[in-house]
């Protein structure tokens, strides 16, 4: 797991965890640092070189080798949607909707929809929270299924037995997290964490 740590995603990250932040807050912050993650997990993106002619002279110039298609898990991956397709600016977006059993903490699918160049595609999974780690692996599993074959998955808090079980399950897909924090609850939440990222989002 690649930790995407830097002072300004530190600090937006606190506004994210604090109780006291209020919808808007966690709205806006969660965004932020899915947009400013977005440099360190499309660092490694493969380039071809293009000619480009400056008012000049013609000089080497650069175009991304493949599309990207980013696919938030519903409901929250939705909070860190925007802060990606901000920077990546021409990627196609699907959509995978899971949502974890409380009892059994195991993940359940409702949802599908992904675009038809994903099997060509650099595919950007995103979900803030890796828990359990089994709502990302379902839906890499889901995404393999479909024809995906270069995938990366974006979180922003990650509880070690997620980053575990999601790398036993997918040790192709690298992982990148804005923290790392300390274990799960008898819940299956992350503490220290955040609480439930989709209700905070969502108002809910
Ligand atoms: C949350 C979160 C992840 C999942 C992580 O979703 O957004 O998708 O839990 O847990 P895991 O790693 O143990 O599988 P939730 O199931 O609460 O659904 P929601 O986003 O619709 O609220
Ligand atoms: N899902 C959340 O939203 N929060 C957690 O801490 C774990 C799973």
């Amino acid at each position: 797991m690649t930790l995407v740590d830097h002072p300004i995603i530190r600090e937006r990250l606190t506004h994210i965890r604090s109780v006291d932040s209020a919808t808007a807050e966690f709205r806006y912050a969660l965004h932020d640092v899915a947009r400013l993650m977005t440099f360190e997990v499309t660092k490694d993106l493969e380039t071809t070189i293009i000619e480009v002619e400056t008012p000049l002279k013609k000089t080497d110039g650069y175009d991304l080798e493949r599309p990207i298609v980013l696919v938030p898990i519903l409901r929250a991956g939705v909070g860190m949607l925007n802060g990606f397709a901000e920077i990546l600016t021409e990627a196609s977006v699907g959509y995978i909707g899971l949502y974890r059993n409380e009892e059994t903490h195991q993940p359940h699918s409702y949802y599908c929809k992904l675009p038809a160049n994903i099997a060509e595609a650099e595919v950007i999974l995103i979900d803030p929270m890796l828990a359990t780690g089994g709502s990302a692996a379902d839906a890499a599993d889901e995404l393999k299924k479909a024809g995906a074959e270069r995938l990366r998955f974006a979180c922003l808090i990650a509880a070690p037995e997620g980053v575990a079980a999601f790398e036993e399950r997918h040790p192709d897909i690298p992982v990148f997290a804005a923290a790392l924090d300390e274990r799960l609850d008898e819940n299956a939440y992350i503490i220290p964490g955040l609480g439930d990222a989709g209700d905070r989002y969502f108002g809910t």
